[in-house]
């Protein structure tokens, strides 16, 4: 298995990014309040940032849209972490448990996927929570471990407002979650409540964090100048180190490093209209279609639950314009959803001139008609996408390197559109250059399955802390 080094050296060769140019100059001209210039990004930059200083204040953070949660992970890892730790991974259709060995110099896991049915995601949530548990149980059952009590972290990758490292008050769903009962309430208690109601398993929660915060941890085992965890993936979010004295919520005596990681949630940024001059019309049509109108804005704006959707609308919109397709479109087209995000990756990674992966996509879509400028443009729309949400997230990151003031950053990142999209890396690296105070440098490191790993890690920080306690 490659180490995080190495796929950071494959990662940081970008591919030299691609010049596209639609076929036909009306397709540009349509596509340009999509196309975002740096004066554009920079004002983003400017109000992201006071979004982040108002979030991190009580008395300003109500009325912020970026909340800057307090995460209550101070200490980064040492790398020396040992033991057997559990790890489970909510945050998209499916989750994840994982078992992991922490030794001094490598770990070893074994995970197993689960999927969560759709009716569960919005069904009660004390039946999502009795899922889960049973699937913990099945998990243990199989590994001979569910005799003996196992310390779990749990990543839950939703917006939650933390009372300390054990709890977790869910402030609202995301993502195409909407279970009833939770929001509000603390999500590691309905967890406990659910493996108490099985009674055949004997599990120790021990921490709840983001998968953001996940990525950091894990990324930061190898790599101490990782200070920052992003995920571009069905959602998008990043944390970052803050010191303690600058986050007013952290209520705990100043302990250790000083420093806390801040949960952002940037994927509500914009839900007060603060970047309404960048808002187009395609962002409010799947805003209004989703089953959270008015939330998670930015995240709509860029992650791979949307960015399908919105290359369709764009398509579709054009082709009744008669800018694509000859004016013909076609049922599947016209129906939500049907363009996957994974089409606009693929899209892209076909060679300029060539639609080997494209064509069987618009076969597939009943777009055989398609003609080569079609395919041409096509492209073309999804590089204006993809270039869009890369810009977006460059202009929030270089705003975090710049207050942060560190020398050098690493950047932990993971989700599905960063690992699989052929130049959201190299988009990202030449953006944020671009936008960073001179002289700060940053590197991007992909993260070997963040969230897994670096649940287990604070469950491990958690535990040698009980550890000093009880020993002091
Ligand atoms: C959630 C975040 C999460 C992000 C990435 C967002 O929808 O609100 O908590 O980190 O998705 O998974």
């Amino acid at each position: 298995m490659a180490t995080e080094r190495e796929c950071l050296c494959a990662k940081n060769t970008p591919k030299p990014l691609p010049t596209v140019e639609p076929a036909d100059q009306k397709v540009k001209e349509a596509l340009k309040n999509l196309m975002l210039d740096d004066d554009v990004l920079k004002r983003i930059m400017t109000k992201f940032r006071q979004d982040v200083e108002a979030g991190l204040k009580k008395a300003t953070q109500p009325t912020s849209a970026v909340k800057c949660y307090v995460t209550y992970v101070q200490d980064l890892p040492t790398g020396s972490e040992k033991g057997r730790y559990l790890a489970l991974d909510l945050g998209g259709t499916n989750f994840r448990v994982l078992l992991i060995e922490l030794c001094e110099t490598h770990f070893e896991m074994k995970s197993r996927i689960f999927a969560i049915p759709k009716a569960e995601m919005v069904g009660p949530g004390d039946k999502m929570f009795d899922h889960i548990a049973e699937c913990l149980a099945t998990f243990l059952k199989q590994e001979h471990l569910d005799t003996e009590p196992i310390s779990l972290g749990f990543t839950f990758s939703f917006p939650c407002q933390q009372v300390g490292l054990t709890k977790g008050i869910l402030i609202r769903w995301t993502k195409g979650f909407q279970c009833s009962g939770v929001e509000g309430n603390d999500v590691v208690q309905l967890l406990r409540e659910a493996i108490a109601r099985r009674g055949d398993i004997k599990l120790n929660v021990t921490a709840i964090l983001n998968d953001t915060t996940g990525t950091l941890m894990s990324c930061a085992w190898r790599n101490r100048n990782c200070k920052i965890g992003l995920i571009i993936g069905t959602g998008t979010n990043a944390c970052y180190v803050e010191k303690q004295q600058n986050a007013e919520f952290f209520d705990e005596p100043d302990k250790g490093s000083g420093n806390v990681i801040i949960n952002t949630e940037w994927g509500a940024f914009g839900d007060d209209g603060g970047i309404d001059f960048c808002v187009t019309d395609y962002d409010r049509e799947i805003d209004k279609n989703s089953i959270n109108p008015g939330k998670q804005l930015f995240e709509k704006m860029i992650s791979g639950m949307y960015m399908g959707e919105l290359a369709r609308l764009i398509i579709l919109k054009f082709t009744k314009d008669g800018l694509l397709f000859g004016g013909k479109s076609s049922p599947l087209l016209e129906e939500r959803e049907k363009f996957e995000t994974k089409f606009v990756s693929d899209i892209e990674g076909d060679l300029q001139g060539v639609y080997t992966k494209q064509k069987p996509i618009l076969q597939k879509l009943g777009l055989g008609h398609a003609t080569d400028a079609d395919m041409m443009n096509i492209r073309f729309i999804c590089e204006v996408v993809s270039r869009r949400a890369a810009g977006l997230v460059s202009a929030t990151l270089a705003a975090l390197l710049n207050k942060m003031g560190e020398p050098h950053v690493t950047i932990g990142v993971d989700g599905s559109v960063y690992r699989f999209h052929p130049y959201f890396h190299g988009l990202m690296m030449h953006k944020i250059s671009e936008l960073v105070d001179p002289g700060r440098k940053f590197d991007l490191m992909l993260s070997e399955d963040g969230s897994g790993r670096g649940a287990a890690l604070v469950a491990a920080v958690a535990a040698a802390k009980d550890e000093a306690v009880v020993t002091n």
